[in-house]
């Protein structure tokens, strides 16, 4: 497609004019691609992967105000990813790989977008695989089960709890379980089911949304635990848990 700047579309001869014309046609299929999330597409469309990105990005980039409510968001996030066109080619090309890479025998991590504002990363789990209790510090997530089966449980930290656990333990309390099938969706904020644990009954393909992203800091500062197998005693959602890093 040939490229017109601003000082074309404001001041154009003849033949500029003329080869803007024969040119709308590509023009409008990038802006629709672009505004796909914008009132150009029903509103319940499924989204193909650009339309995808452009809305979660539109969305991500509201955390610089003042104003961003991360409830708001994962729900709005949660609304996008809803819409997302699980047979994309873009998906379906590196859900492919799947079994290439579970050959490595650990859950499998692939970034397939890694912006400022947020990481979308297809994570990838063998039957039976777990992914321990951990903390996203200062982030939000969004969980689409893109295939497969796996149990998801979400904790909040317990930050005075009246009875305190011992040196290195610290008290967490269940906030909810799911059992996420394929288009199922669990989300996490930095104050609400933070901590999450994710055990896999099939093989599952996850699409994670992480908003900020991970970088440097925030992976340092992240927290492993080890739950007890039991709640505390007359308490059933609150759990022991060992820190296993930090
Ligand atoms: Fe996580």
């Amino acid at each position: 497609m040939d490229d017109y700047d601003r000082r074309e579309f404001l001041s154009l001869s003849l033949p500029g004019f003329l080869g803007l014309l024969a040119a709308l046609p590509a023009l409008c299929t990038v802006a629709t691609r672009a505004n796909a999330a914008d009132g150009r597409l029903p509103a319940d469309a499924a989204m193909h992967w650009e339309a995808f990105l452009e809305a979660v990005a539109a969305e991500a980039a509201k955390q610089h105000l003042d104003a961003w409510n991360q409830d708001d968001y994962v729900r709005r996030i949660a609304a996008i990813a809803g819409r997302l066109h699980l047979g994309d080619p873009v998906l379906t090309k590196a859900m492919e790989q799947l079994t290439a890479r579970l050959k490595h025998g650990k859950v499998d991590f692939q970034y397939l977008e890694e912006r400022v504002d947020f990481g979308l990363c297809l994570v990838q789990f063998d039957v039976g695989e777990v992914i321990k209790p951990h903390d996203h510090p200062g982030m939000t997530g969004m969980i689409l089960c893109a295939s497969g089966e796996i149990e998801t449980a979400n904790y909040d930290l317990v930050e005075k709890p009246a009875t305190p656990p011992a040196d290195g333990h610290q008290l967490l309390r269940r906030a909810g379980s799911q059992l996420l099938k394929k288009n199922d969706i669990s989300t996490l904020t930095a104050k609400a089911r933070n901590i999450h644990t994710l055990s896999a009954r099939k093989v599952t393909q996850l699409v994670d949304i992480f908003t900020p992203p991970y970088n440097e800091e925030r992976s340092a500062q992240s927290r492993w635990y080890e739950l007890a197998p039991e709640p505390r005693p007359g308490e059933p959602s609150l759990f022991e848990a060992r820190v296993l890093n930090g």
